[in-house]
């Protein structure tokens, strides 16, 4: 057994506007009873990290925030655009960089994801860098390659001790927001992958350390055939994270 500690992080998406997602944190907030078996991290949008990172603060609870996405740049002309140091201001602790929705409707490439991912770290923010094949590059046989440039790419120049600083999310395109969950066998091996790829880069104890989220359709019916594989350290979870009681039974999976 390893002893990385699971995480389950809820992606809001563009769901919840800066009410109904204090409204749920305060939900998810009321039913943790401190038996959970994974870090908690609620990613809501932009607009709601204030409040719901003031609701976090006051109540003292035990949820890490994250945000979603952010750009490299610590400050500038860049209409529309959020900064790592503004996010770190509002108690962020984690952002999501890399997600495919990003790579495919808002032309994100590894290159650019490399630069957040430098950026995020060198603030202090912890990325859950995404990554995941397509149906087609899987079906071609090419899904363990696309990984791999990924990975690479994502983390070229990342120098320092990764082990706390960083977590993976692998997310198969094919699953996200479908039903369609991959096989747990199947995500475990790719995660080993992932795994000894970080290895051949940082070293065998940093990849150990290092934790590696499976997402894509987690719920609760799923959650605990999908933890039972040694290399699954937690999930990134969409859909099923945008209602308490089922967000709260994946932390009890
Ligand atoms: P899903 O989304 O759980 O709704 O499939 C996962 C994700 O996009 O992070």
């Amino acid at each position: 057994m390893s002893n990385r500690k699971p995480m389950m992080a809820g992606n809001w998406k563009m769901y919840k506007d800066a009410a109904e997602a204090v409204e749920l944190v305060q939900a998810i907030g009321a039913g943790l009873t401190g038996s959970e078996r994974a870090e908690v991290v609620v990613c809501p949008p932009f607009t709601a990290l204030a409040g719901v990172g003031a609701l976090i603060e006051s109540r003292g609870s035990n949820i890490a925030l994250g945000a979603q996405n952010m750009n490299w740049e610590e400050e500038g002309a860049l209409t529309g655009e959020i900064s790592p140091l503004m996010l770190r201001q509002l108690g962020v602790t984690y952002v999501i960089l890399g997600h495919s929705e990003r790579r495919q409707y808002f032309s994100e490439t590894d290159a650019t994801v490399n630069k957040k991912i430098l950026a995020a770290l060198e603030v202090g923010l912890k990325p859950i860098f995404c990554v995941g094949e397509t149906r087609e590059q899987r079906e071609s046989g090419a899904a363990r390659d696309v990984i791999g440039k990924q990975i690479t790419g994502g983390l070229t120049g990342v120098t320092g001790s990764l082990a706390d600083r960083l977590i993976v999310a692998y997310e198969p395109v094919w699953a996200i927001g479908t039903g369609l969950v991959a096989e747990p066998q199947d995500a475990n091996d790719m995660i080993r992958h992932i795994r000894a790829i970080i290895g051949s880069s940082y070293g065998v104890e940093t990849a150990q350390a290092v934790r590696i989220l499976y997402g894509g359709s987690v719920k609760p019916a799923n959650v605990s055939e999908l933890m039972d594989e040694p290399e699954i350290d937690g999930a990134l979870v969409g859909g099923a994270s945008l209602d308490a009681d089922s967000f709260l039974s994946l932390l009890h999976y």
